[in-house]
């Protein structure tokens, strides 16, 4: 009766199991995981997130597909105030109901059924699913990692082939935190056009970028102003603001004008299809966006006093470290691969109540990787992180 597409194995796997069994104990948990900036103590202004959604004009109703021109002017603005500015013309933006609406539209108009969409691993585990609900195949690219992470060049070239659409990107990456540096984005600019390909640039966690370490690269700026190749950069409220829940992203296209202006007329329609945009939220999004400037602050706070945490204890041992990385919200440690990931975390859990992802939940290509979430409060961070190394020594 149903689609292939929806064959998934719906059984939950050993770790969720592991995880549903605690929470049920009641036991308190030292969640490395915790990564909704809404549950995490931090302070936002109610009054203005909340006044912002009793806008009285929000009782007309104003169809328009790409999103309410003032809206589409405030995501503008947003790029505009970033240092160097970024210029984003808003007859280029395409807003949507969160980035998975963005992805799925993009998908829609990059793929016809079976067509492939090649994508950097380790990453974000939703694209899967994304992607198989759009009959679109992932082809991944593994990331390689040396000091830091870079991308594969070779073998990115190897992986085109005649139904190759698209070269996806999270910039920087959920969860290795590499952001794609200048001379890498002038080589996916090549790739692009000598293929027919377009780029799709996920940058959610672009302003959350640390302080340069040293040996630091050259970091290539939002993909928002990349004109070289058809480039579509998607971004939104969940991490610029902290706020997930009020369900706005946005597609910003640029590169080559005549297939800017196509891409531009064919997103329109779908989205004309769908018109998903509640008019409370567009009035709401300047509000909304402009709430950058108190969360970012507590934010980063928060990611760098973590960040000292963990590098302070690893210092102090040596069978557990950190990859390097130079953003977003989360860290990849590097643990004996003894056991497989997924029963390592499970072991965390039942001997001492500390919970983290399993690398393979964003695909590394091999055991031995741990990602923990910056986000969570200092002190259980600090407790879980002291609890994680005392295990694995002990084992
Ligand atoms: C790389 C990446 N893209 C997109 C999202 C989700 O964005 P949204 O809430 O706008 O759908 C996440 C959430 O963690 C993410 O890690």
């Amino acid at each position: 009766m149903f689609s292939k597409r929806t064959n998934w194995n719906l059984e939950q796997n050993a770790y969720t199991r592991a995880l549903g069994r605690h929470r049920k104990s009641g036991r308190h948990i030292l969640d490395l995981t915790a990564s909704n900036p809404t549950e995490c103590g931090f302070q936002y202004d109610q009054a203005a997130i909340l006044g912002s959604l009793r806008d009285p004009t929000a009782l007309r109703y104003e169809p328009e597909p790409k999103g309410l021109p003032h809206a589409r002017a405030a995501v503008a603005a947003y790029y505009d105030q970033m240092r160097p500015a970024v210029r984003v013309d808003p007859e280029r933006l395409i807003l949507t109901t969160g980035t998975s609406e963005a992805y799925s539209f993009l998908f829609r108009l990059l793929c016809e059924p079976g067509d492939e969409v090649l994508i950097a691993h380790p990453s974000y585990p939703l694209f899967e699913f994304l992607a198989t609900i759009h009959d679109v195949k992932l082809r991944p690219i593994s990331l390689v990692y040396d000091h830091g992470w870079q991308i594969d060049f070779h073998t990115l070239r190897n992986a085109i082939g005649s139904r190759s659409r698209a070269i996806l990107l999270v910039h920087p990456n959920n969860p290795t935190g590499h952001f794609v540096a200048q001379h890498e984005a002038a080589e996916l600019n090549a790739l692009c056009k000598q293929h027919e390909l377009a780029l799709v640039i996920d940058e959610v966690f672009l302003d959350y970028s640390w302080r340069p370490a040293p040996q630091s690269r050259v970091r290539h700026a939002s993909f928002a102003s990349n004109v070289d190749a058809l480039t579509f950069a998607l971004s939104g409220l969940s991490k610029i603001s902290a706020l997930p829940q009020m369900k706005i992203g946005w597609i910003a296209a640029n590169g080559p004008d005549a297939s800017v202006r196509d891409a531009i007329a064919r997103l329109e329609i779908i989205a004309d299809t769908y018109l998903s945009l509640s008019a409370p939220m567009q009035h709401a999004l300047p509000t909304l966006l402009d709430q950058w400037r108190t969360m970012q602050p507590q934010i980063m706070a928060r990611v760098e006093e973590n960040l000292r945490q963990l590098d302070e204890q690893l210092s102090r041992q040596k069978l557990v470290s950190r990859l390097a990385a130079e953003g977003g919200w989360y860290a990849v440690l590097r643990v004996p691969a003894v056991r497989s990931d997924e029963e390592l975390a499970i072991r965390l859990l039942d001997q001492r109540s500390v919970s983290v992802h399993p690398g393979h939940f964003y695909d590394f290509s091999s055991e031995g990787h741990l990602v923990v979430s910056l986000l969570a409060p200092t002190d259980d961070f600090k407790a879980g992180i002291a609890a994680l190394l005392e295990c694995l020594a002990a084992s």
